[in-house]
């Protein structure tokens, strides 16, 4: 089945037509500048522009930086707080035209990973980590997924919240070399190794891309590995979730 997978981030909103079966794209990414500010309104006339652009009339799947219960977004930590309360799956489907399936844009990236990427065929608990402007997370057990579960806002031993410490947006910000970020992020992942056990813990978001530049400073017992898909697995997943809500 083909289903456009859009992922809406902080800085640019994108789109592909996915292959459902394989995972694989079947069109060129498009990619639009997220509006500023970027309210509910003006990211569902972006979503819009997209479905115009792939000429699109068939189901619709978005990641997008929240919790969402039952298409409701719950949270805003680097979004603008007008979408806390809204039902994006209505105002999106609304604007588009299109049946809109709305999940938090780490567990579409979770869902893509499991399904075909770097946690295919593995059994017990797995945790990615997708690091962007904020920390996503997504938990897995045996393939099914626990969502919204939001770890990035946890506090480390050091008072300070995960996603302020170790996010890509934080090492740009404060032009911290590839070795201390890993440090940091090697803190996080000790913390929810510590609390979660996981068999694999897979690293996605932009900074997966460079994960062999810090994969040294990583020292937790369990098994990590980059994202299979990079940047590709928000579309994907979002794919698939839509794809899973059509039944
Ligand atoms: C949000 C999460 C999101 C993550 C990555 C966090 O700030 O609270 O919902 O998954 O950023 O975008």
């Amino acid at each position: 089945m083909q289903i456009l997978g859009v992922d809406i981030g902080g800085s640019g909103i994108k789109g592909a037509i996915v292959d459902t079966a394989t995972g694989d794209l079947v069109s060129e990414r498009h990619r639009i500048e997220t509006p500023q500010p970027a309210t509910p309104d003006a990211v569902a006339d972006v979503l819009a522009r997209l479905v115009i652009h792939f000429n699109w009339s068939g189901p619709v799947g978005c990641g997008f930086p929240a919790a969402i219960q039952h298409g409701v977004v719950r949270t805003a930590a680097n979004i603008d707080q007008s979408f806390i309360g809204t039902n994006i799956d209505k105002l999106f489907s609304e604007a588009t035209k299109c049946t809109c399936y709305n999940l938090n844009d780490a567990d579409a990236a979770g869902m893509a990973e499991i399904r075909f990427g770097a946690g295919a065929g593995q059994s017990g608990v797995v945790l990615l980590v997708t690091i962007g402007t904020g920390l996503g997370t997504a938990l897995f057990t045996d393939g099914s997924l626990l969502p919204n579960t939001e770890l990035g806002h946890l506090y480390l031993e050091n008072g300070k919240k995960a996603e302020h410490y170790a996010s890509d947006a934080v090492r740009k910000l404060e032009d911290l070399g590839w070795k201390s970020w890993g440090n940091r992020f090697n803190t996080y992942l000790s913390m929810m190794e510590k609390l979660f056990w996981p068999d694999l813990i897979i690293v996605g978001g932009g900074a997966s891309k460079k994960f062999d530049k810090f994969k040294e400073q990583l020292t937790i017992e369990a098994l990590v590995k980059p994202a299979a898909f990079l940047n590709q697995a928000g579309i994907v997943g979002a794919a698939l979730h839509a794809e899973s809500k059509l039944g």
